[in-house]
């Protein structure tokens, strides 16, 4: 009896170790997105590797290299270092500074790049083979850690339908490669891809199970779900849906529906927005739904129709005519004049942490640092408002 107790009690220390370890296991990774043209923005706004806090992140990825045929190549100039300057590649990788928890990785595509120059590389094996060969030898050059897939999108947006078989394939040649080369080097590379989240690309794009058991991890781009190429309005990333809107664009039926289609629930890194989409209205109406034109007005920092950055939003919070949350997609938005901005404040990240943590999913993705109040001269909250928050709440237990 005493053995049976005791055995007891042991199955119930352990079950409950294991239990406080799920509950705190939804952000083992906050994986940072750092973008190459926020230098370029003005004043307070000019966003450089310095500028990354690196306490807030465990993977930094730098969007975007291109494709120079089969191979990996810097987007600009400054990139590379010189013999008289340093490049963008040695000042964000200089960021590890030895930290031995943070990871770099290099973005490969973009949604400006498209899908042209990843079809022709993906053509045969042997050019498949020669993007991969090549990739180790520029990562490892530069000091990135991995190497992240940004498609936009295999078999969409001009790929031909077969372009979601020969991806599998790139992603399984990368695997074995990478895996070679860590068995002969003892250098480990990580391999992510960075996915849609709207189910008519996940059908067309991708084999999920199979390139799921080849990642180390996925970046769920659960956000643009709505915007200014539409005539209502809507938040671009809702968590969940409402009774008014498509069942299937928030994140909870995304990051569902890769779970079903065979995503190991610890590999899948859902993401949030550090901006907001925006709408121009053409009537009185300002609910959610409320006829609009297209996108919102450009912002004076980012300068696009259409989106801000949340330091762009929150200078606009205190002289807003509206500002209120939908309660059933837990989101912010706002409105002044005849401008509509879905956004995501410190509230609707807690919530969609909890929602990660509680799910038991593999991590949070921001796009991007470059976007929050990263120097805190706008919003007057402190450094990375936006992301802290997340990262507070990352760190507190279930
Ligand atoms: C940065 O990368 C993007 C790829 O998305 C590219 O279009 C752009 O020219 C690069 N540089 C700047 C300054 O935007
Ligand atoms: C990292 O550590 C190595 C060895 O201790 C040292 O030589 C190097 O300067 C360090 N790098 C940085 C960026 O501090
Ligand atoms: C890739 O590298 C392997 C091992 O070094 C080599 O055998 C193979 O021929 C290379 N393939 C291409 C296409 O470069």
């Amino acid at each position: 009896m005493l053995n049976m107790a005791r055995m007891f009690s042991q199955v119930t220390v352990i079950t409950l170790a294991v239990a406080a370890l799920l509950a705190v296991s939804g952000c083992q990774r906050r994986v940072c997105y750092y973008t190459n043209w926020s230098q370029y923005r003005n004043g307070d706004a000019s966003f450089f590797p310095e500028d990354i806090d690196t306490s807030l992140c465990s993977h930094v990825i730098f969007a975007f290299a291109k494709l120079d045929g089969n191979h990996l190549t810097n987007f600009e100039w400054n990139d590379l270092s010189t013999k008289w300057s340093k490049g963008m590649y040695e000042r964000f990788n200089d960021r590890k500074n030895n930290q031995t928890h943070l990871k770099t990785l290099l973005a490969v595509g973009g949604w400006k790049m498209g899908s042209g120059p990843f079809t022709a590389m993906v053509a045969t094996e042997a050019s498949r083979q020669d993007f991969v060969n090549h990739s180790i030898a520029f990562l490892t050059k530069h000091g990135f850690d991995g190497l992240d897939l940004d498609w936009e999108y295999p078999a969409n947006r001009g790929s031909p339908a077969g372009d979601k078989q020969k991806f599998t394939a790139l992603v399984k040649q990368l695997r074995t490669t990478y895996d070679a080369y860590a068995a002969s080097s003892g250098k480990t590379l990580l391999l992510t891809a960075a996915v849609a989240a709207g189910k008519g690309k996940i059908d067309t794009a991708y084999e999920v199970a199979k390139i799921a058991a080849d990642l180390d991890f996925i970046n769920l781009m659960t956000y643009d779900l709505h915007g200014g190429w539409e005539t209502k309005t809507a938040p671009h990333s809702p968590l969940y849906s409402h009774p008014s809107d498509e069942v299937d664009l928030n994140m909870d039926w995304a990051a569902g529906y890769w779970m079903e289609l065979g995503t190991p629930k610890d590999k899948l890194v859902i993401g949030v927005p550090l901006y907001g989409r925006t709408f121009t209205l053409t009537s009185s109406d300002t609910s959610l739904g409320a006829p609009a034109s297209g996108a919102g007005t450009a912002g004076p920092y980012t300068n696009e129709g259409g989106i801000l950055a949340y330091y762009e939003v929150c200078t606009q919070l205190s002289s807003a005519d509206v500002s209120e949350v939908i309660p059933e997609m837990k989101v912010p938005y706002m409105v002044k004049g005849d401008q509509w901005i879905g956004y995501e404040d410190a509230t609707s990240l807690r919530e969609k942490v909890k929602y990660i943590k509680s799910n038991g999913y593999g991590g949070v993705m921001a796009w991007a640092l470059p976007l929050d109040d990263f120097d805190g001269k706008f919003c007057g909250q402190g450094r990375y408002p936006l992301w802290s928050a997340v990262n507070d709440e990352c760190k507190k237990h279930a």
